[in-house]
């Protein structure tokens, strides 16, 4: 054994066990009753019940052992589990003063990214961090940016022409250049630039490695966070430092680059130029620039959400292919050969609006959302919600839940029509995907609407499909996911295949 670890793993024993015994010493907490849950082991609690990789697959288990709202205890932090939309919008919608906060975590300082919107508690800081986003990304702001989806929608075709193998690629800079053109009025053409990179790399490095079970950890031991990598599960040291460094680029490169524009006078229209230019108070002009430019490096946290949906439709498409053909059936009877859709046209094409919805209910890219907190004790059926309790609603159940949705794994656009033929009342402002109450995320109109675009421009001119081998046999694809806070589907290969010369024609005659 090397040096260091000589002196480092006692000193782990030895705060594990002063910690367990600080806690079974401490005054217990409350004797009200908690929500129903597994019998915590001491000092561990249920960390060794929860499957790590899929934490939501143990909780959604609890839901027929203990019903819709599940307590458990994480490494001494308690955990309540909502399994319900119904329980998930009694506590975070309509209780929102209380379960808005987010857990308190070391993970923010240690990681660099303390200013980040999601990661805020509760408090004036957040409150005016949600302003901005309401400013610039309401549901009005977000259709004056129309033109600007259908014009990285052309895009992303040319790319699907020229190299269709490339899908994932090319859906990523689909995504990642509207964030850019949004936020900063970035014109994105690769997802080398400058710019782009360090905060694609933050992003990736925070989704893989920081799921909430392994935040509490942390918390608990943040001194984890500074062994060297090469003490088993502490590679997190040598990320930490890593996205240290990321985070400051990303917070002020972009924003430079905005700033250095709009004294040129050449600044196009985004985010950051609509806030900065609308600033006039004088007193809080320093405290109001600094907000900014945190909000405007916190819009990158739905990129990866985006991109995963993005290609969960692939996914689906190529497994379902009856789903496929109808939308193309509505998109074809609608439009004229040669016309690509815009945003105009989706009133008329319902079926179209149930695939967006039944690709964000299918495999949900936000499982567990993010955690919220609640920042005082609460009631809730006669149940005790601590303070401070880290509340996960499980979107993935509430997404699965086989009384709401008949046989859940099927990917069924029809599920959200009613009997009459109408598709069901389900307004984008309560889509469970999104998440709840104060915290509910505040780029689902943008989200939703470069989605749908990308969705309809993609079945508009190609037919996706299973791959063939060289014997002809079709290469089947199993819905496979990766772990992380964000889920995307595991590489998978289909055939997308130009099905209209015409749409194709009128998409290359659109300059870059
Ligand atoms: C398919 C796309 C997306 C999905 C499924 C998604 C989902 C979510 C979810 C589930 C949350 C947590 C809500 C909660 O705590 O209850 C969230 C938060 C957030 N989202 Fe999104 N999102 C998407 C796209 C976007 C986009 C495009 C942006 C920015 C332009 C964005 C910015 C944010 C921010 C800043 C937060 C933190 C809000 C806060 O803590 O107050 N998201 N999102």
């Amino acid at each position: 054994m090397s040096p260091p670890a000589i002196i480092l793993l006692p000193s782990i024993l030895l705060s594990v066990v002063v910690y367990a015994i600080a806690r079974h010493h401490a005054p217990k907490k409350n004797k009200r009753a908690f929500p129903p849950g597994p019998k915590p082991l001491p000092f561990l609690g249920n960390v060794l019940d929860i499957d790590s990789e899929r934490p939501w697959l143990t909780y959604s288990a609890w839901r027929k052992q203990y019903g819709p709202i599940v307590y458990c205890q994480l490494l001494g932090q308690d955990v309540i589990i909502i399994n319900s939309a119904k329980v998930a919008r009694q506590l975070l919608d309509r209780r929102s003063s209380i379960y808005s906060s987010r857990p308190a975590s070391c993970i923010g300082k240690l990681f660099g990214i303390e200013f980040n919107t999601a990661f805020l508690p509760y408090g004036p800081e957040w409150r005016i961090h949600r302003r901005m986003f309401h400013q610039a990304l309401r549901v009005e702001a977000a259709e004056s940016y129309q033109a600007l989806y259908l014009s990285k929608a052309v895009l992303l075709l040319k790319n699907f022409l020229d190299t269709p193998d490339d899908f994932e690629k090319h859906l990523q800079l689909y995504i990642a250049s509207i964030t850019m053109a949004v936020t900063y009025g970035y014109e994105l053409t690769s997802l080398g630039a400058p710019l782009v990179k360090p905060v694609s790399e933050l992003v990736r490095l925070l989704n893989d490695g920081l799921p909430p079970e392994r935040n509490a950890m942390l918390t608990v031991f943040p001194f984890l966070a500074y062994f060297p990598a090469w003490v088993p599960g502490a590679a997190f040291a040598r990320d930490a430092a890593r996205c240290r460094e990321l985070s400051l680029k990303s917070l002020n490169d972009p924003f430079e680059y905005v700033r250095k524009n709009m004294a040129a006078g050449s600044a196009t229209r985004s985010m950051v130029s609509d806030l900065l230019s609308q600033l006039s108070d004088e007193q809080n002009y320093a405290q109001e620039e600094k907000a900014i430019k945190e909000c405007a490096a916190s819009a990158y946290v739905g990129e990866p959400q985006s991109a995963a949906t993005l290609s969960t439709f692939l996914m689906a498409m190529t497994l379902y292919p009856d789903a496929q053909q109808r939308a193309q059936a509505e998109i074809d009877s609608l439009l004229a050969e040669n016309i690509l859709p815009d945003c105009s046209h989706r009133a008329s094409l319902p079926y179209m609006e149930a695939v967006l919805r039944e690709t964000l209910r299918w495999n949900s890219v936000a499982p567990l959302a993010l955690p919220h907190t609640t920042s005082s004790d609460d009631i809730f059926e006669g149940y005790f919600i601590p303070k401070g309790a880290m509340v996960m609603p499980n979107i993935w159940y509430i997404h699965n839940d086989d009384s709401e949705y008949n046989r859940p794994d099927v990917f069924n656009p029809e599920r959200h029509f009613n009997a009459d033929g109408a598709l069901t009342d389900d307004p984008l402002s309560s889509r469970v995907a999104f998440g709840f109450g104060r915290r509910h995320c505040p780029g689902k109109w943008v989200a939703d609407a470069s989605l749908w675009v990308a969705m309809v421009s993609i079945l508009a001119l190609f037919r996706v499909e299973k791959r063939r081998d060289g014997n002809g046999r079709a290469i089947e694809v199993e819905p496979r996911f990766t772990a992380g806070v964000v889920r995307r589907p595991l590489p998978f290969s289909c055939s997308i295949v130009c099905r209209s010369a015409s749409r194709a024609h009128a998409v290359r005659l659109v300059d870059d």
